[in-house]
């Protein structure tokens, strides 16, 4: 059968996050979240996750390892490393020391996320993002880690997935805080492009080789009946806030809120990245609809391709990920896909997504874009948010209650995949 090679060195890996896997973050916004009933769907706690802190994460990568993978995306957790503000545990450090070492051991190049949503519960009490503290914050902790693990790490992505988090968290409800306040969240987002920029700068006077990006979630968004005027206008908002605004802010060092608040400088933001990370797990289709004015009166009214659970996940459109990964290349620099997946939990789409989705790679790599890795979400089974276990995206299937592990077929449809550096064309 043909197949589709990618370039030498290119990174096959998975991702994960601290709170979605570690277990008993107990000194984070998300823990104190969990606790109030209504709040996670299927009433679920994070609880032991996958009990990565206390010694299964080694194992899990070596599991990875064995699937051929060579690199794994993960998150260091705040609320471990700085447990009150200022203060460092020197025993957290020195747990991830021990698992970048085991990741180097086993051949897998970790790229280390700094914040994937969760804060440590002193900083949410100050107002988490709306505060102009945690920009400075951020960036010190940035450079500690930069310090301490520089000699094993040394691709880092700042903050993940920004504008989701301001989405849920801060003009909306469903995640910590919940202010439900468009003002908070757009505050929020500033400051976590602020924070991504001084994390940058910070990283580089300590490791100046070092590769530091920022990850963007960016679905693809089209107008459900294409030339109707009013679904064209109402997408374009929609894209402009969720998608263009930050690569916007990349590229000119201006943050543009919507309608009309007045341009803000953002100077040290212009240029800010070694690499853009891209999440992408599907497409919405937008329709005008006057009563949905927290979304720019458009409404997405995409058909389920499998179902979801309360979370509307978009529909499955591979085509999407070559078209985000073509536009990202006007920035001009390196790209990884640092999430994509899906939630299957039965493992019966997700082969063939992933067959579909590595080859939307390879198209957008053919046509010009400088991707150099994959990270599929996720390795394990683990923690969803508000879906708490009752979303599925592992390659390999966790029993919360027992930790027993089980590969699913698609683990060995991607090992395929990374050991021979192709893709069934
Ligand atoms: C992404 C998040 C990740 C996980 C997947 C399914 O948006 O970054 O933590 O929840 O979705």
């Amino acid at each position: 059968m043909a197949r589709l090679s990618f370039p030498d060195g290119f990174l096959w890996g998975t991702a994960t996050s601290s709170h979605q896997v570690e277990g008993y973050n107990v000194n984070n916004d998300w823990w104190q979240w969990e606790q109030h009933p209504g709040h996670i769907h299927d009433h679920s706690r994070s609880g032991a996750a996958c009990d990565w802190w206390n010694g299964r994460a080694e194992e899990d990568l070596s599991l990875a390892a064995q699937l051929g993978q060579n690199a794994h995306r993960l998150s260091v957790e705040w609320s471990r490393l700085e447990p009150a503000c200022g203060v460092y545990n020197p025993a957290a450090f020195e747990r991830y020391r021990r698992l970048f070492q085991h990741m180097r051991t086993l051949g897998l190049t970790p790229v280390v996320t700094l914040y994937h949503f969760t804060l440590p519960r002193w900083a949410a009490n100050i107002g988490g993002w709306t505060n102009p503290l945690l920009v400075s914050r951020f960036a010190t902790l940035a450079a500690e880690c930069a310090r301490r693990f520089g000699d094993l790490v040394s691709i880092w992505c700042t903050v993940n997935e920004p504008a989701v988090l301001v989405y849920n968290a801060y003009a909306g409800r469903v995640w910590p805080p919940g202010t439900g306040n468009l003002l908070h969240g757009l505050r929020a987002l500033r400051h976590l492009l602020l924070a991504h920029a001084a994390a940058y700068r910070a990283i580089h006077e300590v490791q100046p080789d070092a590769q530091v990006g920022i990850v963007f979630n960016m679905p693809l968004l089209e107008p459900a009946r294409p030339h109707h005027p009013l679904d064209r206008q109402v997408t374009f908002w929609q894209d402009w806030v969720f998608n263009e605004a930050k690569l916007r802010a990349l590229r000119a060092g201006v943050f543009v809120p919507p309608l009309a608040f007045p341009l803000q400088p953002a100077p040290h933001v212009q240029g800010s990245c070694d690499f853009v990370g891209l999440n992408y797990y599907g497409r919405y289709l937008v329709r005008f609809d006057v009563t949905a004015t927290g979304d720019f009166f458009g409404r997405h009214v995409q058909q389920p391709t499998v179902s979801r659970g309360h979370t509307d996940w978009g529909q499955i459109y591979p085509e999407g990920l070559t078209h985000q990964l073509l536009r990202l290349r006007a920035l001009g620099r390196p790209l990884y896909v640092t999430e994509n997946g899906v939630c299957d939990n039965l493992d019966v789409v997700r082969p063939g997504h992933i067959v579909e989705h590595v080859r939307a790679v390879h198209r957008a790599i053919q046509q010009g874009a400088d991707v150099r890795g994959y990270f599929h979400w996720s390795l394990v089974d683990n923690f969803e948010w508000v879906e708490g276990w009752s979303a599925r995206f592992g390659l390999i299937a966790v029993n919360p209650f027992t930790q027993e592990r089980r590969p699913k077929a698609s683990a060995e449809v991607y090992a395929e995949i990374c050991r021979t550096n192709r893709v069934p064309a």
